[in-house]
């Protein structure tokens, strides 16, 4: 379910100013702005900015000019990089990166005008898409079961909120905008296709990503089981979900008038939220909150809330936030009480009152994590004691006022029974860089990405001429980056393993691929089921057959 890709709408002058900035700024040094570098041969070594792994895992070519995380099956160009660690837009990382570079972006300009049309003709078509979405909705008996009565949502709430469905016939959407005028160059642009230029959305409720300037995209939730539970635009010109805040436009007016806000996990909880009259609910979609999401936010009020799960990416999750608060002077508090229900979205099924009084519930966040931490440590133990202040000192490094720090640092020690200047004796060994964050490991896409990744290495670059049937990249960043990964898993390998290991990989992309095409099968076998169409079973039927041998 590979979408991603940058977008290549910058055409002539800013490809140009795009080769400049990547003549004059080195990999090494945007990458060392973030994470610590060390040689290692021609390459340099580094810790994941995504935080998966413990040992270096972070690699960068100077001489090829990319990079390529190896744990998190990320990597890309200069450009990539800031994109993904900052939660950016491939525009603001030019513009970013163009400063830092000394180069004048406006030199190469003249195709502002031409994007905007182009920004134009995608937002008529996204809108005419949620348009057709909601009327399919009002056509689809199981749907509406599935909405109204397994997610209990109200009329109002699915106007509201503009929800629609997806038909599965593979080309609905596609015929349908094609009729009113929309190439398929628009609807790509739009984020409204998959690889073979059909219909990216099938059999699915639909969740439209709207902001102020309407419908910029979707979160497409699949009906039954099975993966991914959610699928999402990629990013366009118009959807960049490091910045984009679900249910913000809704949500707006009541963050004003009680001035504070709740962040949810999951953009259905934002939604029951609203149905249970808590309209300050906001989602990030599909990503890990960001700096941008948080700047967003911090306009509106200083007040907020956060509501994740207290599992470990919770406190995870918690810990991120209070990092980049520090700075934007923002007062962060976890809302953790769902009286045993799983997320906001359970609670409220279970009852409205006592999701209204749980986001009036709240703790500092910094209290709720020192807690968090005491409960997995023993403190009647010394080495829980060096342990809990390790990280409790860590996370206090992020609190910037020196009256509120000064208060958890008393509370601290009186905890630990030692003294203020103890904690600040300690050697806090690799404290977590200022600029560290750790977003967007996007569920379920990695493992395939990897996979995909060390197939595509081998066969560009292994002289494997006896596997047929793999697409290489055309992309030359993309074809460095390959190569990266085949010198550091596959260089000294013998003819015959990387042979073995391609036809093992490619078998294992190909399972997978498959196991997601039957799934989607399967939810278009029981929709011929359910009108009574023998024909299209059958052929149904019959791809599956063929997919499962
Ligand atoms: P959850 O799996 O907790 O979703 O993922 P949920 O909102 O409770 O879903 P329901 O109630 O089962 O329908 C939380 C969020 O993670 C992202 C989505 O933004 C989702 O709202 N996610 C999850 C994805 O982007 N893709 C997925 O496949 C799953
Ligand atoms: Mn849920």
């Amino acid at each position: 379910m590979e979408v991603c890709g940058e977008i290549v709408w910058y055409t002539g002058g800013m490809d140009d100013a795009k080769e400049e900035i990547r003549a004059r700024l080195p990999v090494e040094d945007v990458v060392g702005r973030y994470i610590e570098l060390k040689r290692a041969g021609r390459s340099l070594k580094g810790r994941s900015p995504w935080g998966v792994d413990k040992t270096p895992s972070f690699m960068v070519s100077p001489d090829k000019g990319i990079w390529h995380d190896f744990s998190a099956n990320k990597g890309g160009d200069i450009f990539a990089f800031v994109m993904e660690v900052e939660g950016i837009s491939f525009r603001e990382a030019l513009e970013k990166l163009a400063v830092q570079a000394g180069v004048e972006l406006s030199k190469y300009g003249g195709g502002d005008k031409k994007v905007a049309e182009r920004k134009r003709r995608m937002k008529e078509a996204l809108e005419l898409s949620c348009k057709y979405y909601q009327f399919c909705l009002t056509k689809n008996e199981k749907v509406c079961r599935y909405v109204f009565e397994k997610r209990n949502m109200t009329k109002g709430t699915v106007t509201n909120f503009r929800i629609g469905y997806a038909p599965n016939t593979g080309r609905a959407l596609v015929d349908f905008l094609k009729k009113r005028g929309y190439t398929t160059q628009e609807m790509e642009a739009a984020g409204l296709l998959n690889r073979f230029g059909g219909d990216l959305f099938r059999g699915r409720m639909m969740v439209p990503f709207i902001d102020i300037a309407g419908v910029i995209g979707y979160t497409a939730r699949i009906l039954e089981q099975g993966e991914p539970k959610y699928l999402n635009t990629p990013e366009t010109l118009l959807f960049n979900k490091g910045r984009f805040v679900f249910g913000l436009a809704a949500a707006k007016e009541a963050i004003r008038q009680e001035n504070f806000v709740v962040i949810v996990e999951g953009n259905m909880d934002v939604i029951s939220s609203h149905q249970a009259g808590v309209r300050q609910a906001v989602a990030t979609s599909g990503t890990a909150m960001t700096e941008n999401h948080l700047k967003i936010l911090s306009r509106l009020t200083p007040d907020v809330r956060l509501a994740y799960d207290g599992d470990a990416a919770g406190v995870k999750a918690t810990e991120r936030a209070i990092m980049m608060a520090g700075d934007l002077g923002v007062n962060l508090s976890v809302i953790s009480d769902y009286h045993g229900a799983k997320d906001p979205d359970e609670l409220i099924q279970k009852s409205e009152k006592l999701w209204q009084e749980a986001v009036r519930n709240y703790r500092p966040a910094v209290d709720w994590l020192l807690d968090k931490y005491e409960e997995n440590l023993d403190l009647s133990s010394g080495v829980g004691k060096r342990e809990y202040s390790d990280i409790a000192m860590k996370l206090l490094k992020h609190v910037s006022d020196a009256v509120e720090r000064k208060h958890y640092e008393k509370q601290i020690a009186r905890k630990l029974d030692c003294d203020v200047e103890d904690l600040h004796a300690k050697k806090l060994s690799d404290p977590v860089p200022k600029r560290y964050k750790e977003i967007d490991v996007e569920k379920g896409s990695d493992l395939l990405a990897g996979v995909r990744d060390n197939l595509q290495a081998i066969v560009a670059y292994g002289g494997v001429t006896e596997i047929k049937g793999v697409e290489l990249p055309e992309d030359e960043a993309k074809l460095a980056e390959l190569e990266m990964v085949f010198e550091v898993r596959y260089k000294d390998w013998p003819k015959e393993m990387l042979e073995k290991e391609a036809r093992e990989l490619l078998a294992r992309y190909k399972t997978e691929m498959a196991r997601r095409e039957v799934e989607m099968l399967n939810v278009e076998l029981a929709q011929a089921e359910e009108a009574g169409d023998e024909e299209k079973q059958e052929e149904i039927l019959r791809k599956i057959m063929v997919l499962k041998r």
